[in-house]
C-alpha cells in the first residue's frame, strides 16, 4: 500500500535517492527492511572501496611523471628481446606469482632484479593492473622521487608534509610497488639515515602485506646501502619470488 505522496515529498524522496539514501514509501516487513539496509551498506562499502582504490593509485602514489602509468600482461612482447625464451620465462613467472597471490590469497613480497630497460617496471605494473582488478588498494612509489622528497624536506614544509603522508600510506596499502629501489644509494653509499628510518617503519608495518620491489642492484649491494634488517624484511629469500632478468637487453626506445 503506497502512501499518498505530495509532489514536494516525491521530490524529497527523489533527491534522497540521488544521494544514495533510499526512503521506504510503503510498509515493509522486517525482512524487507533488513534486506534494504544490507543492500544500502553494501553499496556504501563498494563506493568507499572504489574511492580508496583510486586514491591509492592516483593521489597517494609517487609517480616519476606525476601521473599513473599503465602496462598490462598483453602488452608484453617476448620477441623484442633477442633471447625470446628468457622474456617469456619472466612474464610466465610473474603471471604465476600474481595468480597465486590473488586467487590463493597468499601474502609474500616479490622482487624484480635486472639491468636498466629490461622490463622490470612493466611487469610490476602488469601485476598492479591485476591486483586493481581484484579491488586491492595498490600504491606505486618511485624510490628516486621519494629520495628527492627526503632531500627537500628541510627547506620545503609542504614536501615534508607530503612525505609524512606518503610514509603513512605506504604502511597501509594492500599492495606496494617500490620502484627503482637502490637508486637512492647513489654510488652505493649508505642511504640517508632519515630515509632508512622511514623505510624501516614501512617494512615493519607491512608484515603480512604484499610489497613488490624493482631494482638494478644485487641483494648484497642493497645490504651495503641499507641496514640489512630492512633488506631482509623487504626482499624475499624464496627464489620463486625473485624474478631475475638474466640475459636480457635494454629495450627502452627500441
Ligand atoms: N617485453 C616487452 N614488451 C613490450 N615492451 C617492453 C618489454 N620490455 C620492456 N618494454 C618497454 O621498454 C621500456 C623499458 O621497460 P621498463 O621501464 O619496464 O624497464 P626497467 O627494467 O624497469 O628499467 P629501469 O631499470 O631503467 O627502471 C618501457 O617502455 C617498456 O614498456
Ligand atoms: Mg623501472
Amino acid at each position: 500500500m503506497g502512501l499518498p505522496l505530495s509532489p514536494a515529498l516525491k521530490e524529497m524522496i527523489a533527491e534522497a535517492e540521488r544521494r544514495g539514501i533510499s526512503i521506504p514509501t510503503e510498509k515493509e516487513t522486517i525482512e524487507q527492511r533488513e534486506k534494504r539496509e544490507k543492500e544500502f551498506e553494501e553499496k556504501q562499502r563498494r563506493a568507499w572501496q572504489t574511492g580508496m582504490k583510486k586514491k591509492f593509485w592516483e593521489e597517494y602514489s609517487i609517480w616519476p611523471d606525476g601521473k599513473p602509468e599503465k602496462f598490462i600482461f598483453r602488452d608484453w612482447q617476448p620477441s623484442i628481446q633477442e633471447n625470446v625464451q628468457a622474456a617469456k620465462y619472466v612474464a610466465r613467472q610473474t603471471l604465476d606469482i600474481t595468480n597465486e597471490l590473488i586467487k590463493q590469497k597468499q601474502r609474500y613480497n616479490v622482487v624484480f632484479i635486472g639491468t636498466p630497460g629490461v622490463g622490470k617496471t612493466s611487469l610490476a605494473l602488469a601485476m598492479a593492473d591485476r591486483f586493481r582488478e581484484a579491488n586491492k588498494f595498490v600504491m606505486f612509489v618511485s624510490t628516486t622521487e621519494l629520495k628527492r622528497m627526503y632531500d627537500n624536506r628541510i627547506e620545503k614544509k609542504d614536501i615534508n608534509h607530503r612525505l609524512e603522508n606518503t610514509i603513512n600510506w605506504m604502511k597501509k596499502a594492500e599492495v606496494l610497488i617500490l620502484d627503482d629501489f637502490g637508486t637512492e644509494g647513489i654510488g652505493r653509499d649508505n642511504v640517508r639515515v632519515d630515509m632508512q628510518n622511514g623505510m624501516y617503519e614501512v617494512v615493519n608495518a607491512r608484515k603480512g602485506k604484499i610489497t613488490i620491489v624493482t631494482t638494478n642492484n644485487r641483494i648484497e649491494e642493497l645490504k651495503a646501502m641499507y641496514d640489512p634488517k630492512i633488506i631482509s624484511r623487504l626482499i624475499p629469500r624464496n627464489r620463486d619470488h625473485q624474478v631475475i632478468f638474466k640475459s636480457m637487453e635494454d629495450v627502452r626506445d627500441v
